[in-house]
């Protein structure tokens, strides 16, 4: 479903304010929880790249376009897939020699969200500084920067739509850079179960699902990483996943022990979509993730503390799941609309 921010999001939140809910077993925190997942009122943009329909525009052409590989095989789309939540369903993600990279594709959903450092180890400082890496790595779109600006220069409908977006004709590594950052942060996730819940909607989800959202922000402690509307804190952290030469954040300079394995905190959101699991796809299925957490990863001194074993019943993994299962859309295309106004920078 669309997302139109600005007048949608408000209608939303005009819908009665979460009611307290005691009844039926419910945690007493539920109501105060159910506050903290409301929805941004808009997409923020930075200053330095403002959004423009016309930047947007042109940065969705040449996301889905194979014109930025060395051999026209393979676009941005190949492996963040519309369909599959933005990711490509594969372990780690291929190399054009059909090899495994070492990493798995991550989701864009509400990427916009995202103000920290980018990739699982936030090895790139923001997100208009990301495409250069796929774009030109041999292993991956194999396309030199130079060879790119050439390409599109020499390309009539390209140039007119970098004049069009920039008021200038020129072609820049920072255009290109720009335009596609102003597509990405129109990637955002449409209402689910558990947003139409979140305004009010006590039918919008079954009571399982409700008990696993007590669990989840309760004693099961998920929350304090997966937090929020986006469900991450945008941090990174050893969950007990992940080993060997695989040392995650700073793993080319390792400054602390605390910087071990860890990777980014991924959103949750369309996460039954996206499967296999985590920054190397080492975990199949929801089930096997609860799983995980529920024997609390492997102990060892980089471990987040508050990552620990659970000890959680069946009745409550499967509560976890039936939660986890609200927060997709059924449709996984998730793209704002064109009438989406422009929002304030955030401060
Ligand atoms: C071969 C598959 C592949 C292609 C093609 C690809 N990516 Fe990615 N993308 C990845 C992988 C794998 C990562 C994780 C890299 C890391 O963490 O170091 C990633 C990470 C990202 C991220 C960071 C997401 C986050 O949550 O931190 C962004 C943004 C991104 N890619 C955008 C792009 C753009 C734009 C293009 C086209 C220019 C592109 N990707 C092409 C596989 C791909
Ligand atoms: C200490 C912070 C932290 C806590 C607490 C936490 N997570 Fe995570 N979660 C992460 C990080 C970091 C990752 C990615 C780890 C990796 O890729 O190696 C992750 C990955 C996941 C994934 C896989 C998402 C994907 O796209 O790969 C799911 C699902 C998930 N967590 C659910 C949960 C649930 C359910 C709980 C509570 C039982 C929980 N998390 C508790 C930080 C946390």
């Amino acid at each position: 479903m669309a997302w139109k921010v600005g007048a949608a999001i408000a209608g939303l939140l005009g819908l009665a304010g979460v009611a307290a809910e005691l009844g039926g077993g419910a945690d007493p925190r539920r109501a105060g929880w159910r506050e903290t997942y409301r929805p941004p009122a808009e997409i923020p943009f930075p200053s330095d790249n403002p959004y423009s329909a016309a930047k947007a525009e042109l940065g969705r052409r040449l996301f889905f376009d194979p014109i930025l590989s060395g051999d026209g095989s393979r676009a941005c789309a190949t492996c963040h897939i519309p369909d599959l939540g933005w990711g490509d369903g594969r372990a780690r993600a291929a190399t054009r020699m059909q090899g495994d990279m070492d990493l798995r594709t991550p989701t864009l959903l509400n990427i916009a969200w995202q103000d920290g450092p980018m990739g699982w180890d936030g090895k790139f400082r923001s997100l208009e500084s990301v495409a250069a890496m796929p774009m030109t790595s041999p292993a991956n779109m194999n396309l030199p920067m130079a060879d790119a600006l050439a390409k599109l220069s020499a390309d009539r409908s390209y140039a007119a739509a970098f004049a069009t977006a920039f008021d200038d004709p020129a072609i820049t590594r920072e255009r290109l850079e720009a335009a596609l950052a102003t597509f990405e942060r129109l990637i955002v996730t449409g209402t689910t179960p558990f947003d139409r819940w979140i305004a009010g909607d006590e039918t919008a989800i079954a009571e399982p699902a409700k008990r696993g959202f007590d669990l989840f922000n309760g004693r099961a402690d998920c929350a304090s990483c997966h937090s929020g509307w986006s469900f991450t804190d945008n941090s990174f952290h050893d969950i007990g996943v992940g080993s060997g030469a695989d040392i995650g954040r700073g793993r080319f300079k390792p400054t602390s022990v605390a910087l071990r394995y860890a990777f980014k905190t991924p959103t949750l959101r369309e996460a039954g979509r996206r499967g296999p699991y985590m920054h190397d796809g080492s975990v199949a299925t929801l089930e096997a993730v609860i799983d995980l957490y529920d024997r609390g990863g492997i102990d060892r001194p980089s471990r987040s503390r508050s990552i620990k074993p659970l000890h959680l019943s069946a009745a409550e993994r499967a509560d976890l799941l039936a939660f986890l299962g609200t927060l997709s859309t059924g449709t996984g295309r998730d793209v704002t609309t064109a009438s989406f106004t422009a929002a304030a920078p955030a401060p």
